[in-house]
């Protein structure tokens, strides 16, 4: 089956292999493979503002940054359209008209808006009501290009299901208009949520556990060989602990049967050296030798391909100028089915025109 893609970061920071693992790998596989008809990747620039509106200049200079690990990881703008959220004023409309089908508790239930809402301090001057509402721009964002399909980790689960909601509750209010999307989560456990190299549940720049797409060959070496571990794993002769174990967790999302034949021969796969881990005998430097090797030899070409990117930043903004303009096309075709729906569409439907002048004619007589 056909489908169109919809899906995107806030630009906050740069991207780490969390977001490798958990998105980015899937969107240039799906974008390879040539089986959508159209794919949008948005930097979310607005969302990002909702909770970042005293400080621009952070989300302006990651909007490049964002862009930069985009067409670093592989995707390609010849395949997939790259664009600016705020670019495009139409999501912001959208978010208007679906805000009347959202109730306030049904905001406040939204699990990722409570743990988001937990983890900030808004206690002193209150919640921004743009960043309460922003599961209903994300349903614009997502709504807006018919998206059939949302690659995202698993912490986006809640906006689906509120963005599907509103789908349905437009279609039965105003007729069939909008699509329905699905999610697409990763297969492998461990890419749902790589945790940071503290073994913390996730990784995040505010608790400095990332390992950066970006990353000098040194830099990430040292923070493999910084890794916790199994904490109870003291000698090679110990039995050790995988599950749960951050370097294991790492290497289901990194390590491939060509990697063991390249760096570690003494193991066919992974399921082999979980087994020597777990019987005691196999220590943690060559483990982490090993997912050192793995994460070198999938980040090198991407830090090779940004740093020519990095040479003609005139380009990484033309590819953004050029996509916010085709994504715009689109999103103004499905504002104008949901307008002409809700019956806000005035001058574009000269039969409503025309009753009105028969009506008042009539009236005269
Ligand atoms: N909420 C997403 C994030 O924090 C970014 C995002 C905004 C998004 N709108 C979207 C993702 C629509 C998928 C679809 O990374």
């Amino acid at each position: 089956m056909a489908g169109i893609i919809l899906t995107g970061d806030r630009p906050t920071g740069r991207l780490h292999v969390g977001h490798y693992v958990g998105s980015l790998r899937r969107r240039v596989e799906l974008q390879n493979s040539g089986k959508y008809d159209e794919i949008y990747i948005m930097i979310a620039d607005a969302q990002a503002l909702t909770d970042n509106a005293k400080n621009p200049s952070k989300v302006r200079e990651n909007i490049l940054e964002v862009a930069l690990d985009y067409l670093a990881v592989g995707l390609d703008p010849e395949k997939s359209t790259l664009f600016i959220q705020s670019q495009v004023p139409e999501l912001t409309e959208l978010s208007f008209y679906y805000m009347n089908l959202v109730t306030v508790p049904r905001l406040q239930r939204n699990p990722t808006v409570k743990a988001e809402l937990a983890m900030r301090d808004f206690k002193s001057e209150g919640i921004p009501v743009g960043f309460f509402t922003y599961p209903i721009s994300q349903a614009a964002d997502i709504t807006a290009f018919r998206a059939t399909t949302v690659p995202v980790g698993e912490d986006q689960e809640p906006m689906l299901e509120q963005c599907r909601e509103i789908v349905r509750s437009f279609n039965n209010t105003y007729g069939e208009t909008l699509t329905e999307p699905d999610i697409m989560l990763p297969d492998n456990a461990a890419c749902l949520r790589l945790p940071g190299i503290d073994g913390k549940a996730k990784m995040s720049k505010s608790l400095g556990n990332c390992i950066y797409l970006a990353e000098e060959p040194e830099e990430i070496r040292k923070k493999v060989m910084s890794m916790f571990t199994d904490p109870d794993h003291l000698r090679v002769e110990d039995p050790g602990k995988t599950e749960g174990n951050p370097v294991f967790i790492y290497l289901e999302a990194f390590s491939k049967p060509e990697y063991f034949a390249e760096f570690c021969p003494d193991y066919k796969d992974l399921s082999e050296m979980k087994a020597h881990y777990e019987r005691g005998g196999l220590g943690d430097v060559k483990v982490k030798k090993f997912l050192n090797s793995c994460l070198q030899a999938e980040l090198e070409p991407i830090r090779n391909r940004r740093k020519e990117f990095q040479k003609d930043i005139g380009y990484v903004y033309e590819v953004l100028r050029k996509g916010s303009e085709v994504a715009e096309r689109k999103a103004a075709q499905t504002l104008a089915d949901v307008k002409a729906a809700m019956k806000i569409d005035y001058f574009a439907d000269s039969s409503f025109i025309e009753a009105q002048t028969e009506k008042y004619r009539e009236g005269q007589q």
